[in-house]
């Protein structure tokens, strides 16, 4: 393991107890950043030199406010909006009638008040990166989680938009849109998975690549169907038949 070079930016991870933001913890580290982990629960998180670990529930206001000063003082260069949440439900068929407003503060609204929060710290530093940790979902829905293919794809306009507005400022914008990784979110998909290392590692990757589209791993060919032909997509994954179009 590498030692955190200081010409590297400071990365912040949220998420960090999760299949990917372990494995992004790990990647950063290994190219030699120091990270600071995010999580809900830090004290689940492992010990390890290089890493900082900060509490940090994404849809908690008061506790975005009190990481602020944590994040300006340890110089984050790097921001990786990675807590997602999918609660498995259709937009009609849902058991939880308030699964797409939770859903929506997890992948949206919550990195949303976040980057309100850092993004003044990344202007005042002369530039930075922010990466949003997106999906597939966000440009062509699974039906039987519509509700957290709707909040991605919201994070996904998002994105755009930052992308945009933030330019101006040195302060580039990622989208990453995995297909299934093999995490505790996809526990339940039969089908082929990626790697959250791969995953990770593409991520990390893309700081330095200029790309500010990530498809990893097996998601290149979605992404490529996508570029090609977005209603192919929905096709595929919504089984929508030729006659709708
Ligand atoms: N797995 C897939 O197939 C897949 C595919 C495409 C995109 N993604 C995206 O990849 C990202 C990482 O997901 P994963 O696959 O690693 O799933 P995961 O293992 O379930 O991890 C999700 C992480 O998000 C955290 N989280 C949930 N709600 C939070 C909140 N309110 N505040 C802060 N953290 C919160 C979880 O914390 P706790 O440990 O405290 O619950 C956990 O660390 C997500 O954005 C997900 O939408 C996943």
């Amino acid at each position: 393991m590498s030692t955190p070079k200081p010409s590297l930016p400071v990365a912040l991870v949220t998420g960090a107890t999760g299949g990917l933001g372990c494995a992004l913890v790990a990647s950063l580290r290994e190219r030699g950043h120091h990270v600071i982990a995010a999580a809900r629960e830090p004290a689940r998180l492992s010990p390890a030199a290089g890493v900082t670990p900060l509490q940090l529930d994404v849809t908690d206001a008061q506790q975005i406010e009190a990481a602020l000063p944590v994040l300006r003082a340890a110089g984050v260069g790097v921001v990786i909006n990675n807590a997602g949440l999918n609660l498995g439900e259709g937009l009609v068929a849902c058991r939880d009638e308030h699964a797409a407003l939770r859903e929506l503060q997890v992948n949206f609204l919550g990195p949303m008040r976040l980057l309100r929060g850092i993004v003044p710290a990344l202007q005042a530093r002369g530039g930075g990166t922010i990466v949003n940790v997106l999906s597939v979902l966000a440009l062509a829905p699974l039906p039987l989680c519509g509700s957290y293919a709707a909040s991605k794809a919201a994070a996904h306009s998002m994105t755009q938009a930052l992308r945009a507005e933030l330019r101006p400022s040195n302060i580039r914008v990622v989208g990453v849109y995995p297909g299934a990784m093999d995490t505790a979110m996809a526990a339940d998909f039969a089908g082929a998975k990626d790697s959250p290392l791969v995953v990770a590692d593409a991520i990390v990757a893309a700081l330095g690549n200029g790309h500010d589209e990530v498809f990893p791993g097996a998601a290149a060919g979605l992404g490529a169907l996508w570029r090609a032909d977005p209603k192919a997509l929905e096709r595929l994954l919504c089984g929508t038949p030729e006659a709708s179009q």
